[in-house]
């Protein structure tokens, strides 16, 4: 098949790229590299165009002649859609309406979003499941939610098929350690093979559903391929809470460091708890069983060991 990806220069996007150019997809990238990295596209044979989701014409000419649409580019992260909502939101759901509509226009079969945990807010009743409550309390939870709403209507129009995944916590080769909005696992891999202390904001209980990326890139796979996906949200999780110091004990075992982590005060909206229910999409979507978390951990730490975390995009 003939796929785009957007954001396919990014942590998931990257790996969702080498997976479908191994089964033997034709693959082409829409990224601004604004997090993206080339480097990450390294051994993937893959075309990249470079330029925004938000840019309507440049999204109209590349949805042209492709079998189907994986979108995930997106500004990930729940700070900078606080400290610039506007911003966001240009990308976010505006890019999002572009991709459909350049799907739309362009025949495109069926279009695969990445929305996000997130659009349920601090729902504390837990697991999460795919008909609970949505109440994002962040400008990019609410995005996600819109996202997935368009999607909804764009299916229900007859416009374009389109299937949210709604991912929890994602970790893995790839996932950029550097820089403030940077995610838990390969921040505490990289202080660990540093030689440093790991930062735990809070007391390190509140907890999460970690996910390896390959299980996320499989589930795109599957998401566009399944007759019965069209139009549905599927909440992407494996049922697994971790906390962040179980977390820490995996990582001090797959890197043979120990140091004691260094506590600091809690992050204002940090959610206590996270987990959802993950058995409808294995059911839906046919996905084998989730990569065990250790296994996953140990993966990703080698993947820190073999690369220079200093080398240029
Ligand atoms: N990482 C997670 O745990 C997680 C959880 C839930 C949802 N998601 C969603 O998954 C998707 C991928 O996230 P990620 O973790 O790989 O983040 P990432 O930042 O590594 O990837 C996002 C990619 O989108 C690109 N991008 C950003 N703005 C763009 C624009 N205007 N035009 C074109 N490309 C643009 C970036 O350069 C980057 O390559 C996002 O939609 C994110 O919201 C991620």
């Amino acid at each position: 098949m003939n796929y785009l990806v957007t954001g396919g220069a990014g942590f998931i996007g990257s790996n969702l790229v080498h997976l479908l150019v191994q089964e033997g997809h034709r693959v082409t990238v829409v990224d601004d590299l604004s997090t993206g990295r080339m480097g990450n596209l390294a051994g993937a044979e893959a075309a990249l165009a470079v330029g925004s989701v938000a840019d309507t014409d440049f999204m109209m000419r590349y949805a042209a002649g492709v079998d189907g649409i994986f979108h995930l580019a997106a500004v990930a992260s729940v700070q900078r859609s606080m400290e610039e909502p506007g911003a966001c939101h240009a990308v976010n759901v505006t890019g999002t309406v572009n991709v459909l509509e350049a799907a739309r226009v362009n025949g495109v079969k069926r279009v695969v979003i990445s929305s996000s945990a997130a659009v349920f807010g601090d729902n504390p009743d837990l697991p999460l499941r795919p008909d609970s409550r949505t109440g994002p309390i962040s400008p990019y939870g609410l995005h996600k939610l819109m996202c997935e709403q368009y999607g909804r209507l764009y299916t229900a129009r007859g416009w374009t098929e389109v299937t949210a995944l709604r991912y929890f916590n994602v970790f893995g080769p790839r996932q950029d350690p550097k820089g403030e909005y940077a995610a838990v696992v390969p921040k505490f891999i990289t202080a660990l093979l540093g030689g440093g202390r790991p930062k735990v904001f809070g007391d390190g209980l509140q907890t999460r559903d970690f996910l390896f990326v390959e299980d996320v890139a499989r589930a795109n796979l599957a998401a566009m391929t399944c007759p019965d996906a069209a139009g549905r949200v599927v909440n992407l999780c494996a049922g697994r809470e971790t906390s962040l110091l179980d977390l820490l004990a995996a990582l001090a075992g797959a890197t043979g460091k120990h140091p004691e982590p260094q506590f600091l005060p809690p992050r204002e909206g940090d959610i206590r708890r996270s987990y959802g229910s993950g058995e409808e999409a294995v059911r839906l979507l046919g996905l084998p069983a989730w990569t065990p978390i250790p296994e996953g951990l140990a993966r990703t730490v080698e993947f820190f060991l073999r690369k220079d975390l200093d080398e240029p995009a």
